[in-house]
This record gives structure tokens, C-alpha cells and sequence, in this order.
């Protein structure tokens, strides 16, 4: 079949690093393609240049027989293409509505926006694409960092594109929304759509896709048929070895509780939440995702206020109304929204690291700067961070590189307690297990680990103990032994709850 995409021989490059060395990419009508490798391998910057916000060195972009090369976003747009992209962007104080129109507004004459209609139109829009009750008139700022993709995948379809790219559209949904997303994606196949697919999680490679390529330090690797290939296929062809042991379990000597928490409160969203953690044991944390997780953990790490609660660190009461209290205390979050809270990315891969830590790398007032440049290169290398230098700045990596620079920050530091939330979002499979395996030290180390995660193989995998979370209530504890995936998701969507309103 003719092919609807041909990128031929793309080649880019930025300063001191090859991120696409003369790659190839077909993509013919009607199929949902993936496009898949490790953090790094070049896959947005791929779709950066087929989207025109990128000139390659070198290669051509033909769509539909027309070159593309050279062409604005805009103009690109205009052909029918249309982009989910993994670094979303948008202006926090934009209603909902003026973020789906921005720069296609109704208009009543005379250059004015017809704002009625406009209004009209979004909160049409939201509801016959995704089946969204979002508020059009809501800022941004104030949605879920679900909502947020849920309306950057609106905006991308409300133009009826005849190719849409997602790039790693999932990770902050939870379930339902990704098997909502998926029902939308099927329909627009079945109406001769064709999609381009980026994901870290191949089971939803499995689910809907058709072909696969699969990408290795900027060059391809091999295009296949997802019918004809397995999962631990195609990690083979990303990471070029095999992969054993997904989940290495440090099983460390439990001790000693180390953070109590006792009724925890906050509006609706979280309900009198006690529970302990001990030293040496990691305590997975599961449900949907809404269900109060990360607002739980945001209150035992003082960055929202509670209602009501108290918090015990190391058997003494303690008092923590702020981040910088709950550091000091030597509690750490590393947050689900990894760019937007966790890196400061106009800074060096070595600084963001050591950030938090500094105070164990100073000495006598100034910063030992040989053990703290080999404590950054020794993350580097076990995370695999795709960097040219240590004082290379975060906001040239890739995002799941971004991602893995906010990990080591915590892994680093010297904190008695740390939180992980969702830790795994966006991260490739190689890098996965070595994040597991530095949660292990952490814990062999006497801190104790949190762990907020929507994904059951990961919490069954890593925890010693399970709560699971439902309405903002903590509705069941199950131990390592009892976990099975069938009693989180019983728990988690509200089984064994009598009352809850
Ligand atoms: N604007 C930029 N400036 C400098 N280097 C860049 C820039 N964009 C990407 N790179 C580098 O190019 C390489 C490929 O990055 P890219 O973002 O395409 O990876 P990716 O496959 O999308 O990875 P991930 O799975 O982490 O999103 C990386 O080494 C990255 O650091
Ligand atoms: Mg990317």
C-alpha cells in the first residue's frame, strides 16, 4: 500500500549529541503505528520535525505525496496532521475553552471573538469527543493533571485530523479514561483515521496496535507486525539484551514504625487516613486514579493544608505545614508531576540531583565537588541518562530522562522516608528495574518507601504491605502474601465499602 507518511533518512542534530542519525518511518493508511524505544532513542524529535517545530539536518517528510520540509506548524496542521505532545503546553490562566480555540476563535466580526459561541462550542466539543463535563470557563491551572491531557487530546481532534500523533498520552490517566481514550482511537480507525502511537507501556502496544518500529540511540532498529511479536520481543530489540527479573525484591529487616500518620483530612478528597510505615518496608499505596492518593501524600508532605491530622516521625510528634518542614524531617515526595514540580530545568543535570542533598556533599561551607560530581555520574550510568555531561541543562533531555533526573534527586538524598508517586510513568523498561532496584537500597539503607502507583504488577511486584485507597478513604490493607490483582481492583473500585458518600 502507498504509504501516507514517508520520513526518509532523518537526521538531527544538537550539540553534542546524534538524536536521529538517518532514520526511516512509514506509516501507511488506516493503521495505528507504534512507534517505540528507550528514553532517549529519539522518538519525539521524530515527531518534532514532522510537525515542523524541528528542521532536520537532513531527510525528507513527504504526507500524502506533498513535501513537507520546510513547512511552519501551522502549515502542517492545515494538512490535516494533528499532535499530542508528551511536554504539554499551555497558558495556566486560559479558560478551558480559550485553550481549545486558542488562535481558531469563533469570531462575531470585526476581529472579535464571539465568546458565547465559543463556549458553546467547547463544552460541545468536550462532550461528543471524550464525553468530558469539564467546565469550559475553568482556568487550566485548576484541573487534574488528567484533565489536562484529556483536553490537549480534545483540542488535537476537535480539527478532524485525517493523521494524529500521540506521544505517551497515558500516563496521567487512570483506567477508565485510558480505556475511553482507546474506544476513541479504535472509532477513528474504523473511520479510516491513522494514528502514530508512543508508549512506554506495551501492553497498550498490544491492545490497538497494528506495526510497530522501534528505534535505538537515534537509528532504526526494525519495523514489525505487533501480531507477530512479543512483549519480551520487542523489549529485546529496545534495550538490545534481555531483561530478567522485572521486579527485583529486596526483602530488608523490617523495623521500627518510622512515620505514623493518624486522621488525616482534607475537604472530601481525603478522609481520615491513618496508617504507619516502618523502616525497611515499602508500602505500596493502590487505586484508581482520583481516588486520593496523590492528595494524601501531598498532605504528609505538607505541600497542601490539611483539615485535620497529626504526623509522627520516628515516634515523635512532629509538625509539618510545609514542604521545607517535611525535608527537614527527612520525609521526600517525588511528585507525579515530575516536570512541573520536580526538575528546574534552566538548571544542570548535576545541580538538580544534588539540589536537595547539598547539605551532605558541603563541607565545612563549600561544596566537595569531586564526590558530588562522581554521586551524579554514578546515577547517570545505573539509570541510563541519555546526557552528554553532567552539567548539561534538563530541559535539552528527553522527557523520560527529565524524568529519571527528578528520581535520583530523592535517591540520592539522605531522606528517612520517601514517597514515590507514580515513579514509573513515562520511564523504559530497562531504567524501570533499576529504579525498583534503588528503591531496595533505599529500604536496606533503614528509610522507609511509599509507593503510589496505578500500576498493580509494580505495587505487587515492590510492596511489602498494601493500602488500598478508595474515595479518599484507605478501604483495605492487604499483606505481600494476600495482594492478588483481583482483590486491589475489588478495593479500589469500592468493594467491602458499605457507607461511602
Ligand atoms: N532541544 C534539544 N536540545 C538538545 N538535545 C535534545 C533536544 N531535544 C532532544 N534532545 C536530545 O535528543 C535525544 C533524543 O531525544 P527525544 O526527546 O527524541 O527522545 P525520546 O525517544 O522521545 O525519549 P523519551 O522516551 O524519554 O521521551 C536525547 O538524547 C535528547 O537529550
Ligand atoms: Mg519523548
Amino acid at each position: 500500500m502507498a504509504a501516507l507518511l514517508e520520513m526518509k533518512g532523518i537526521r538531527k542534530e544538537f550539540p553534542g549529541v546524534v538524536a536521529l542519525d538517518g532514520v526511516d518511518f512509514s506509516v501507511v493508511p488506516g493503521e495505528i503505528h507504534a512507534l517505540l524505544g528507550e528514553n532517549g532513542a529519539g522518538k519525539s524529535t521524530l515527531i518534532k520535525i514532522l510537525a515542523g517545530l524541528y528542521t532536520p539536518d537532513r531527510g525528507t517528510v513527504v504526507f500524502r505525496g506533498e513535501q513537507l520540509n520546510g513547512l511552519s506548524p501551522q502549515q502542517v496542521q492545515a494538512r490535516g496532521i494533528a499532535f499530542i505532545h508528551q511536554e504539554r503546553a499551555y497558558i495556566p490562566y486560559f479558560t478551558v475553552g480559550q485553550t481549545l480555540f486558542l488562535g481558531r476563535e469563533p469570531s462575531r466580526g470585526a476581529g472579535l471573538i464571539d465568546w458565547p459561541r465559543l463556549y458553546r462550542k467547547a463544552s460541545e466539543e468536550l462532550v461528543r469527543i471524550l464525553g468530558l463535563e469539564i467546565d469550559p470557563h475553568a482556568p487550566m491551572e485548576s484541573l487534574t493533571v488528567s484533565e489536562k491531557q484529556l483536553v490537549d487530546i480534545t483540542k488535537a481532534l476537535i480539527t478532524n485530523p485525517s493523521l494524529i500523533v500521540f506521544d505517551e498520552p497515558t500516563g496521567p490517566l487512570s483506567e477508565g479514561e485510558i480505556e475511553r481514550l482507546f474506544a476513541v482511537i479504535k472509532r477513528l480507525k474504523s473511520q479510516g483515521v491513522t494514528v502514530v502511537y508512543i508508549s512506554h507501556r506495551l501492553d497498550e502496544v498490544f491492545q490497538i496496535c497494528d506495526r510497530a518500529t522501534v528505534l535505538k540511540d537515534g537509528k532504526n532498529v526494525t519495523t514489525l507486525e505487533v501480531k507477530d511479536a512479543t512483549p519480551d520481543g520487542i523489549v529485546r530489540l529496545m534495550v538490545g539484551k534481555e531483561l530478567k527479573e522485572k521486579f527485583p525484591k529486596v526483602v530488608a529487616s523490617i523495623g521500627d514504625p518510622i512515620l505514623e500518620v493518624s486522621n488525616l483530612c482534607r475537604g472530601h478528597v481525603v478522609r481520615n487516613v491513618s496508617f504507619k510505615l516502618r523502616r525497611g518496608e515499602i508500602l505500596g499505596i493502590y487505586g484508581l486514579v482520583g481516588a486520593g492518593r496523590t492528595e494524601m501524600v501531598r498532605l504528609v508532605f505538607g505541600a497542601d493544608k490539611k483539615d485535620a491530622g497529626s504526623i509522627m516521625v520516628e515516634g515523635v510528634p512532629v509538625i509539618i505545614n510545609s514542604p521545607r518542614e517535611a525535608i527537614d524531617q527527612g520525609i521526600a515526595l517525588v511528585p507525579e508531576d515530575r516536570r512541573g514540580q520536580g526538575v528546574i530545568v534552566e538548571m544542570s543535570v548535576r545541580d538538580n540531583v544534588t539540589l536537595p542533598s547539598l547539605k551532605g556533599f558541603s563541607r565545612a561551607g563549600f561544596v566537595a565537588s569531586r564526590r558530588e560530581r562522581a554521586a551524579v555520574q554514578n546515577f547517570v550510568k545505573q539509570l541510563n541518562i541519555k546526557t552528554p555531561g553532567i552539567d548539561h541543562f534538563v530541559k535539552y533531555l528527553s522527557g523520560g530522562n527529565q524524568q529519571k533526573v527528578v528520581l535520583s534527586k530523592w535517591l540520592c538524598g539522605s531522606a528517612k522516608v520517601v514517597i514515590f508517586d507514580q515513579p514509573t510513568i513515562g520511564i523504559d523498561v530497562g531504567a524501570k528495574t533499576e529504579i525498583y532496584r534503588l528503591m531496595g537500597k533505599l529500604v536496606s539503607d533503614g528509610a522507609g518507601v511509599i509507593l503510589v502507583s496505578s500500576e498493580i504488577p509494580e505495587v505487587l511486584g515492590l510492596s511489602d504491605r498494601i493500602l488500598v485507597m478508595y474515595r479518599g478513604r484507605i478501604t483495605a490493607e492487604l499483606s505481600r502474601e494476600e495482594a492478588t490483582p483481583d482483590r486491589l481492583l475489588f478495593y479500589a473500585m469500592g468493594g467491602g465499602v458499605a457507607d461511602v458518600q
